[in-house]
């Protein structure tokens, strides 16, 4: 689970950079937004998971970080290429439904993957109290 997210947040990092290049390039901004969330919510938010994951194995081993891991990764193409093609066509009316449900699944992702880390910090501090007091 931390090596998928660190694989995938690193092709997010050059999809993010290479539209921001392109932008630079071209001169058209219009896509500031999609570069800017590929690069916040791929490749910082997913590193992130990653470095989390790795170092709370136990986290990452739960049925809500794999429905975590899909809905960010399925959620987060949708949301940003929808959102691309909007801005790029002006077609609000085909792709705003698609943008709003992907970005409210994401949230949804984000919300079980902060139940997650909870659960794995209580029960993280609880083993070390249990340890604490048989060493004691
Ligand atoms: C080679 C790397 C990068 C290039 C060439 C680049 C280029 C750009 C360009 C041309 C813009 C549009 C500026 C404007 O609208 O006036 C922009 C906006 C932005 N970039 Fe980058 N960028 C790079 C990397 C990154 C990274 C790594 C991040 C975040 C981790 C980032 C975050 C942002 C944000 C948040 C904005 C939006 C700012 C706004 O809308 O006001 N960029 N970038
Ligand atoms: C489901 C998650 C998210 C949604 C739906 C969302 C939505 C939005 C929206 C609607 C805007 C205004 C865009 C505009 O004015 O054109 C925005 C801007 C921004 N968001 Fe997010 N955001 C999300 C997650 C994040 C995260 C996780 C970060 C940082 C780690 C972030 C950083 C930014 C920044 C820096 C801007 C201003 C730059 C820009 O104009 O794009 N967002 N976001």
């Amino acid at each position: 689970m931390a090596k998928n997210f660190l694989r995938i947040a690193a092709v997010y990092f050059c999809i993010g950079v290479i539209i921001g290049i392109t932008m630079g390039i071209v001169q058209d901004f219009r896509l500031a937004s999609v570069h800017a969330h590929f690069n916040l919510l791929g490749w910082v938010s997913m590193a992130l998971f990653g470095l989390i994951y790795h170092f709370y194995p136990q986290a990452a081993d739960t049925k809500l970080a794999k429905t975590h891991f899909w809905l960010h990764n399925i959620c987060l193409p949708l949301m940003q290429g929808g959102l691309a093609v909007m801005l790029l066509t002006n077609d609000e009316k085909t792709l705003l439904p698609l943008v709003i449900v992907s970005s409210l699944l994401l949230v949804i992702g984000v919300l079980l993957f902060t139940v997650n880390l909870f659960r794995a910090l209580a029960s993280s501090s609880a083993k070390k109290e249990q340890n604490n007091s048989i060493g004691a």
